[in-house]
């Protein structure tokens, strides 16, 4: 009897855990109050909604937890508790922070001896579901684009080697020195066309990962920039220096770095503020995958802004608006990311563009 007892202990506590394990892997807030309104369960996306840890949140009440949400939360809940009736509240606006987003909420009474004890509140975050598909979309789209533009940077490149190499068989034979211009025309411009083929066709050596610091590449594009800017640009650094180290090709991500700097002290004209911020990111889904850490790199300028009318096709190769602009520096960074089974995404008005790279530091779980 006493051991039937024990087992069924364990049993319970193996349900126990397995229904915290369920809870804490879902992506839906989900937060439970007592008759008073007051928390008493929390699971991890709800800690990442309400952006605070169930230590500083258990106990609070719904008045306090949802007084800067801007929602009707409040109200709901008190419905819920009043009439005992199921509640449902789609696509609201929902603030945390200094961000908002789009919220479906659902506010479910929980019966015991016949009254409600407790209600069962459900978040779920809406505009991210249409982020991680617009995602998606996008790197499919920007990965053809960069298909296509490789294959005809090969079909170029195949024929110049042929062309330059004639040219110099011609200039060998040409009696008249004057025509030796005419050659060195085709010589030097089928070597300018090979660079910007080479630069085309992206960086050849796949990424040389080892366990680096990500400030180590911060602060190395930090000192070329204060070299080559002459310190015309004031360059402002915010850090989080709890970042852990994390696998990645240096220099892959310091040209990455370097690209969108430079994009920014370009569309400054040489003179202006760039703010280089370093932070971490809980449980953030990209792709299929959600990753527990995530460091986020913003590189911020207060120039002009990406003109509207290339704002969604600057990360696809050839899409440029300077006379000497090959179009390529984004495509490229974006796809070293990619490498790093991360992305960049980019926020733009007049006064403050802001380029985000996100590069997952661990991975928690594959999503089906
Ligand atoms: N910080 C920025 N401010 C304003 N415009 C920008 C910024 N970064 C990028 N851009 C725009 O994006 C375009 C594409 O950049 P990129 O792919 O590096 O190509 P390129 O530098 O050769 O033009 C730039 O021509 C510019 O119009
Ligand atoms: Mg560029």
């Amino acid at each position: 009897m006493a051991y039937n007892l024990l087992l069924s202990w364990n049993n319970l506590d193996k349900l126990f855990l397995v229904h915290k394990n369920i809870l804490s892997h879902l992506t839906e807030a989900v937060l439970l109050f007592n008759r008073n309104l007051e928390l008493t369960y929390i699971n991890s996306a709800g800690e990442i909604l309400l952006a605070d840890s169930k230590k500083h949140l258990l106990g609070l009440h719904a008045n306090t937890l949802f007084r800067m949400s801007g929602s009707n939360l409040l109200i709901d809940l008190q419905q819920c508790l009043n009439q005992e009736d199921p509640l449902f509240d789609r696509e609201i606006k929902f603030a945390r922070l200094n961000q908002s987003c789009k919220v479906n909420i659902s506010a479910t009474p929980l019966f015991s001896n016949n009254q409600v004890n407790e209600v069962l509140v459900e978040i779920q975050q809406v505009d991210r579901q249409l982020r991680i598909s617009k995602e998606e979309q996008l790197f499919a789209q920007q990965n053809i684009s960069r298909l296509l533009i490789k294959g005809l940077a090969h079909e170029i490149k195949n024929p110049l080697g042929g062309i330059r190499g004639a040219a110099q068989l011609l200039e060998l034979e040409l009696k008249n020195g004057d025509l030796t211009e005419y050659t060195q025309i085709i010589i030097q411009e089928s070597d300018r066309l090979k660079a910007l083929m080479d630069k085309m066709l992206g960086p050849k050596k796949p990424a040389k990962k080892e366990l680096m610091n990500i400030h180590e590449v911060l602060e190395r594009v930090r000192q070329l920039v204060n070299i080559e800017a002459n310190h015309k640009i004031t360059l402002i650094t915010d850090y989080d220096p709890s970042i852990p180290d994390l696998e990645a090709d240096k220099n892959q991500l310091i040209q990455v770095v370097l690209n969108i700097v430079q994009n920014a002290v370009q569309a400054m004209h040489h003179k202006g503020r760039i703010t280089l911020k370093s932070r971490i990111l809980r449980q953030l889904t990209i792709g299929k995958k959600t990753y527990k850490l995530t460091a986020k790199i913003d590189i911020i300028d207060n120039g002009p802004g990406i003109h509207s009318d290339i704002m969604n096709h600057i990360f696809y190769p050839m899409v440029s608006s300077r006379a000497d602009g090959t179009g390529l520096g984004l495509s490229i960074a974006q796809s070293l990311i990619h490498q790093h089974n991360g992305f960049i995404e980019c926020e733009s008005e007049p006064g403050n563009t802001i380029f985000s790279i996100f590069l997952p530091l661990v991975s928690d779980h594959e999503k089906d």
